[in-house]
């Protein structure tokens, strides 16, 4: 009797567990189904950091479908089940005033070079381009607005290279907008929230298509950000402020405005962020798309995993081929078919289309010829134009000398042709 009481429990057991891990199984594989027919776009990742730091930009000597030094390769962007990817273009702080320019189109030479001769990526720079292609789809994303140098001429060419979102701090301010901080820097120390040359920049951001990016920046600099753009906005790379109470995440006053302006939260995969420790799994990373959802709803989420940006990672989340684990998790969690779908792919896009349509409405603005105020400027590695362009105003009162001459030859002309005139 006893003996086939154990019998029985066990055969219970047996088909309890079956049924757990059928079920699992099950949501494996829906995860998988979900991300092949709505690939991730992300919003995030430093694999050209990796280049620069480790390879020194020369992809040559190295095969980037195989290449297990980085979290991102080709085999696993496939695995991952990723269609587009947003490949930052960063430029360390400490560049600021200095080259930061020069090295920002370094990496964006690497990564268009990585993208042209790699036959899985095709390099894009609209909504249209990231639907039509069946490759993987790489974006440019510039991170730092010191990047731009505080000169819109330059943004606007950052823009004619193909990028499509600026972050607009890294952890510096600049002389136009306030960071979170988080580095050591010490530049425009007395720097808050937006300038007026930094609502200019918005301005002309949101007339040109680029979308604006408020990771990394301060509070302050996101609200007056919201309360401005005509265009709806992103975190490219951030985590839930009330989850883990650093700057660097977003408070809750600010998923409200996220919503609506109709931007997005794509969230940030580092442990510190997510876990405000060394360790997390992916359970403590659901959390914060559960608390996005239940704040923002479900159509102000994205992903931006920042993967080769920062250095720890989930249990479970170690590299860019885990994203269906994520995604599985979040059907445990009772998540719809159609609220994950827009996680992946379909908030983004959204975003960007209305980014592009505010573009297309504002096609009769002129560029703007706005220049930073000289006092906010740290003038100390530029060449001085104030001179130069002094001399242009006297070059031009030359040119004021020079009318009597024209003067006189009117006046001969109209004298011969009055003589002509007579004479006929
Ligand atoms: C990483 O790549 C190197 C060189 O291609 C190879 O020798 C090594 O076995 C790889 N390691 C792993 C863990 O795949
Ligand atoms: C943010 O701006 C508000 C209103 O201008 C100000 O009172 C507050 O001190 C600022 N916060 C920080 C951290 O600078
Ligand atoms: C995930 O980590 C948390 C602690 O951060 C722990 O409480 C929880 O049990 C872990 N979950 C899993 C599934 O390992
Ligand atoms: C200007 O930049 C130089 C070099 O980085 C620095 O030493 C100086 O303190 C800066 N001045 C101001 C006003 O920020
Ligand atoms: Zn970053």
């Amino acid at each position: 009797m006893v003996f086939q009481n154990v019998l029985w429990s066990k055969f219970l057991l047996c088909i309890f567990t079956q049924i757990i891990s059928c079920s699992i199984d099950d949501l494996s594989l829906r995860a998988k189904k979900l991300m092949e027919s709505t690939p991730l776009i992300d919003g995030h990742n430093d694999l050209a950091l990796q280049l620069r730091r480790i390879y020194k930009n020369r992809i040559s000597e190295i095969n980037l479908r195989t290449i297990n030094s980085t979290r991102t390769n080709l085999q696993k962007l496939k695995t991952g089940h990723v269609g587009a990817q947003f490949w930052s273009a960063y430029v360390l702080c400490s560049a600021q005033d200095k080259d930061a320019v020069r090295l920002a189109l370094e990496q964006i030479d690497v990564i268009k070079r990585m993208c042209k001769e790699y036959e899985e990526l095709e390099f894009v720079t609209s909504s249209q381009g990231i639907e039509n292609t069946k490759k993987i789809a790489c974006l440019i994303g510039l991170e730092g607005g010191h990047i731009i140098d505080s000169s819109l001429g330059t943004l606007r060419m950052f823009y004619e290279l193909g990028a499509r979102y600026m972050t607009l701090t890294h952890t510096c301010n600049t002389p136009w907008a306030e960071t979170a901080g988080g580095g050591p820097h010490n530049f425009y120390q007395g720097r808050k929230s937006l300038s007026e040359f930094g609502t200019e920049v918005v301005k002309e951001m949101n007339r040109l298509g680029m979308i604006i990016d408020l990771s990394h920046t301060s509070s302050n600099t996101s609200r007056e950000v919201l309360a401005i753009s005509k265009a709806p906005v992103i975190f490219s790379h951030s985590a839930v402020f009330a989850l883990c109470g650093i700057k660097r995440n977003v408070p809750d006053d600010i998923l409200l405005d996220i919503k609506k302006n109709g931007g997005l939260v794509m969230v940030n995969f580092h442990t510190e962020f997510i876990s405000c420790s060394k360790y997390a799994n992916i359970s403590t990373l659901a959390d914060h798309f559960d608390y996005i959802k239940k704040v923002a709803g479900p159509e102000s989420i994205g992903i931006g995993a920042d993967y080769d940006g920062v250095t720890g990672f989930p249990e479970g989340l170690e590299d860019v081929s885990k994203y269906p684990q994520l995604i599985q998790e979040l059907l445990i969690r009772g998540w719809q078919d159609e609220e994950i779908k827009g996680v992946l792919r379909k908030n983004f896009l959204r975003v960007f289309k209305k980014v592009e349509k505010v573009r297309d409405d504002l096609v009769t603005l002129r560029p703007s010829e706005v220049e930073i105020p000289e006092g906010e400027l740290n003038y100390s590695c530029r060449l001085d134009l104030r001179k130069f362009q002094q001399q242009s105003k006297k070059a031009s009162g030359v040119q004021e000398r020079s009318m009597p001459a024209f003067t006189l030859i009117t006046y001969v002309m109209s004298c011969i042709y009055f003589r002509n005139y007579i004479i006929s």
